[in-house]
């Protein structure tokens, strides 16, 4: 497990050097979520927040490569440790 807030290198290499895509998904832990709101404030394109001021991912929690950061940001900066960023 790497320390939270840790960004990983997003490009990964195959066979010969070529790059391999990854798909990096977000997703709010509704559990966890406290209504911080630090996500939405720092990547407002990935987060939205509900009446009650909880987060959650915008459509299927997929991250475009250009937003790919933020989502990290986002992670690294929630206090309740509620977003999980994966790459598949
Ligand atoms: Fe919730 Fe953390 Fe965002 S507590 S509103 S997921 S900063």
């Amino acid at each position: 497990m790497r320390p939270s807030g840790a960004k990983p290198s997003h490009t990964q290499r195959g066979k010969g050097g070529a790059p391999l895509s990854t798909t990096v998904r977000i997703k709010v832990d509704r559990d966890r979520c406290q209504g911080h709101a630090r996500c939405a404030a720092l990547a407002p394109e990935l987060f939205r927040l509900d009446e009650l001021g909880n987060a959650h991912e915008i459509g299927d929690g997929t991250v475009p490569e250009a937003l790919v950061d933020k989502a990290w940001l986002a992670k690294a900066n929630c206090p309740e440790l509620a977003i999980e960023v994966t790459e598949t």
